[in-house]
């Protein structure tokens, strides 16, 4: 039969763009896609929604490209030429264009993440444990009513509403727009059933203008209020569009990544041997199984786009001036050069392991402390509930997730087992 590959699914495109891996959203198996790539080198040219890049591909080189100090996230630096043949309205295209602190460097980076800086800090997460707590408890007295022996969907039912839920809450969105809100940002990410389009596009920014306006005339203690007032007070310290990015990168940031996180988190314990005995038992600590699912299943698949500022090398690998280079998460995760023998087995008796999940460097992720309470929570209160839980569907067989960007699959069946 076939070959299985990344060259044999995807045919090598022409002489345009040369000899390049194309990177597959719909890819059956992503990890086995990043062994691959890996083994072409560590920085790798690559096609990713037909945008002609570099794949940072082991742990070493994912670190020295996040900390590099001539590649940049500033969108000015990509090369005109290649900016101009790559297709318009894709994910990339998306998320390099947007003007929060994820594209900003520097003094203009310090001002844009310095205000929402102070609400993430592990201590400020800390004190919403128990609102996380009682969302969590809510969620699963909700799977308690459910029959025990018919197929649940846990990314759906759990994974997906309790991030949600927290993220509305600390940015201030009012429950009656949640809904409406929610359905957009999914398109935008692309993991709901509405696509996106630039009449969504629209929708999102009038219903988050809407929303914005509400505060203004009744404000509350929320990151929405927190910007509006930075904004009035300090004589325009953000820029409107600057608030508008800021308050869409918290909200869709935010969620998918920790419903990526906490569904693969369930996905490997019921599925690895043994792993959840070793919870149960108190030998390992739920953050081990967080920690190790960062690493192992990384939520974000590829990342995009930093730029070379001029001409460098990296790993004896030249770079062009305004050449991009993509994050690859998952594939710095399973590193056998970082992680030895142990690369491919979930195996929380390693962990923690130190991961690049959340990146490193001035852009390391601000809701970290976030994502890692919230899993921490939803799996301990999970598993004590539902201590019998089993796959209800072999994994292999789950469909991913049909973007570049995530890591996860679209469903998690379970069976509860009361
Ligand atoms: C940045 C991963 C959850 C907000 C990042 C970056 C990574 C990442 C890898 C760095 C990108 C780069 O340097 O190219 C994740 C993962 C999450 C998660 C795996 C969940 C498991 C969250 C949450 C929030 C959030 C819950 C906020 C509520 C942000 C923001 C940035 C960021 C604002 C940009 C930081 C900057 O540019 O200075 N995230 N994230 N993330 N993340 Fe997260």
């Amino acid at each position: 039969g076939d070959a299985p590959g990344v060259e044999s699914r995807c045919p090598m495109s022409g002489a345009a763009v040369g000899d390049r891996f194309v990177l597959d959203p719909a890819s059956p198996d992503l990890h086995a896609d990043n062994d691959r790539l890996r083994a072409a080198g560590p920085l790798v040219p690559v096609t990713a929604e037909g945008v002609p890049a570099w794949a940072a591909t082991t742990y070493a080189t994912l670190l020295t490209v996040l900390t590099h100090p001539n590649l940049s996230r500033e969108l000015r630096y990509w090369s005109p030429s290649a900016r101009a043949s790559s297709p318009p309205g894709t994910a990339i295209d998306r998320i390099v264009t947007d003007t929060s602190m994820l594209n900003a460097e520097g003094e203009d980076h310090r001002r844009l993440r310095s205000p929402m800086a102070t609400a993430f800090t592990p201590r400020r997460v800390e004190q919403l444990r128990p609102k996380i707590t009682a969302i969590t408890e809510r969620l699963i007295d909700r799977l308690a009513q459910l029959p025990p022996d018919e197929p649940v969907d846990m990314r759906l039912e759990f994974a997906y509403p309790l991030p949600r839920e927290v993220i509305s809450e600390m940015i201030g969105i009012p429950p009656a727009h949640q809904d409406e809100l929610h359905e957009l940002s999914d398109a935008v990410a692309q993991v709901g059933a509405l696509e996106d389009s630039p009449q969504v596009r629209g929708r999102l920014h009038e219903l988050l203008g809407q929303i914005i306006d509400e505060r203004r005339d009744s404000p509350g203690e929320d990151l929405i209020t927190d910007l509006i007032t930075l904004r009035e007070k300090d004589g325009g310290r953000l820029s409107n569009d600057e608030l508008y990015a800021t308050i869409e990168l918290l909200f869709i940031a935010g969620h998918v990544t920790t419903v990526n996180l906490i569904t693969n988190a369930i996905g490997a314990l019921i599925n690895v041997p043994g792993q959840l005995d070793l919870l149960r038992s108190g030998q390992c600590p739920y953050s081990a199984a967080v920690e190790e699912t960062l690493r192992w299943d990384s939520p974000i698949a590829y990342f995009p786009m930093r730029y070379a500022v001029r001409d460098i090398e990296i790993d004896g690998v030249p770079l062009r001036a305004g050449e991009p280079v993509l994050a690859c998460f998952a594939s710095a995760g399973r590193d056998p050069g970082q992680y030895g023998e142990h690369a491919h087995r979930f195996d929380l008796t390693n962990a923690p392991a130190p991961h690049l999940a959340f990146g490193h460097g001035p852009h390391f992720c601000l809701g970290a402390p976030l994502a890692r309470l919230e899993a921490e929570i939803a799996l301990s209160a999970l598993f004590a509930a539902f201590p019998d839980m089993r796959p209800a569907a072999p994994p292999e067989e789950l469909p991913p997730l049909d973007t570049l960007l995530g890591n996860s699959t679209r469903t998690m069946p379970v069976l509860l087992g009361r």
